[in-house]
């Protein structure tokens, strides 16, 4: 089963409801725009390949939705639609890269019917195309694994983040099914726990040995030696930093100064070649998400809060960026990258 995939008999995007795991597995068909950016905003469908996918069947949802039959005027209906998606969480790259490759899809169309269908298609083909570029990524990736090797890793780069498979836990996953034996430290990922809820749950339902710790302890685990490298994924990787949940940063420091290889692994259409560290905004999330654990107060109810939801990590402190057309050791040639995506 795919964590977000498209109906089209009953024009709806269907997707995993992630805020439920692990307790439970629930598809949810989502049927209009409103509800696919709440579905978006409250992470039910969430991870910077998924939010891709997820962009992708906005626009073909909007397509379906719309009752307009001239031309003309039903394109700036679906572009008004396809921005509200596109701006409703500002961090990941590949959901307004989405949005927008399906929108650019549609620019020959003459007819609304046509429009629908090119729509469409384009929207499945960057579904499937990711598990194609995840499963590049995977085997890319394994090749820096040694039998026997323990990754630690943050939030959750799996399946559930993305349409199958998943970056991170791809090479995971491909280095155990090439036979090597991999041990996975996940960290629990606070606020939302993404680490300890869907990595955990995902690496479990795989039969790959995982043990979970909270976000304070990879120093810990790292000076004893407990760690053979640091593998993450990525919301945006611009020239000079890698955008991902926070945390990931703090990880990167001790891993460099561990001597630990610290490896990104992202397909190319998270890398932003446009903009830099400085240009990029940090989505800020609600303050409840760190006073409240469900309804119980962990900390005074007005406390101040400062919540940014994901972190950058200089170029530096990285070892390489896996992507689906290999292996980049850093510094990165961007623009031999930018011809390749
Ligand atoms: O806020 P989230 O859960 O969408 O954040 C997700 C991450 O930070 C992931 O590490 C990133 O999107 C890479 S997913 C392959």
């Amino acid at each position: 089963l795919r964590t977000i995939s498209f109906d089209p008999e009953t024009a709806s995007v269907e997707l995993v409801d992630q805020t439920l795991l692990p307790a439970e597995f629930r598809v949810l068909k989502i049927k209009t725009i409103d509800d696919l950016c709440e579905a978006i905003a409250s992470l039910r469908v969430r991870g910077a390949p998924a939010l891709g996918a997820a962009g992708g069947f906005g626009v073909a949802l909007a397509t379906l939705l719309s009752g307009e039959t001239d031309i003309g005027k039903f394109k700036p209906d679906i572009a008004r639609d396809a921005e509200k998606v596109a701006s409703t969480r500002p961090t990941a790259v590949n959901l307004r890269w989405g949005v927008e490759r399906v929108l650019t899809a549609m620019d020959t169309a003459g007819n609304v019917e046509e429009a629908r269908q090119l729509a469409l298609h384009e929207a499945q083909e960057i579904a499937d195309d990711d598990v194609r570029r995840c499963r590049a990524i995977g085997e890319n990736g394994a090749s820096l694994l040694r039998d026997g090797d323990t990754v630690l890793t943050h939030c959750n780069a799996g399946r559930m983040a993305c349409v199958d498979w998943g970056t991170a836990l791809g090479v995971v996953r491909s280095a155990v099914e090439s036979g090597k034996r991999i041990k996975v430290i996940s960290c629990e990922t606070r606020p939302l726990n993404q680490g300890s809820r869907i990595t955990c749950w995902e690496m479990g339902d795989d039969g790959i040995p995982v043990t979970l710790i909270s976000d304070s302890m990879s120093g810990m685990v790292m000076r004893r030696g407990m760690v053979d490298c640091v593998v993450v994924g990525a919301d945006r990787i611009t020239g000079d930093a890698v955008f991902n949940k926070i945390g990931t940063y703090s990880h990167a420091v001790l891993a460099k100064h561990h001597d630990i290889p610290f490896y990104v692994a992202a397909p190319l259409s998270t890398f932003d070649f446009e903009l830099l560290e400085k240009d990029i905004i940090i989505e800020e999330r609600d303050a409840d998400e760190l006073r409240k654990c469900g309804e119980k107060l962990l900390a005074p109810a007005d406390v101040r809060v400062y919540n940014p939801a994901f972190d950058a990590t200089p170029m530096e402190l990285v070892t390489a960026v896996i992507t689906e057309a290999g292996v980049h050791r850093v510094p990165l040639d961007m623009d031999e990258l930018a011809r390749l995506a």
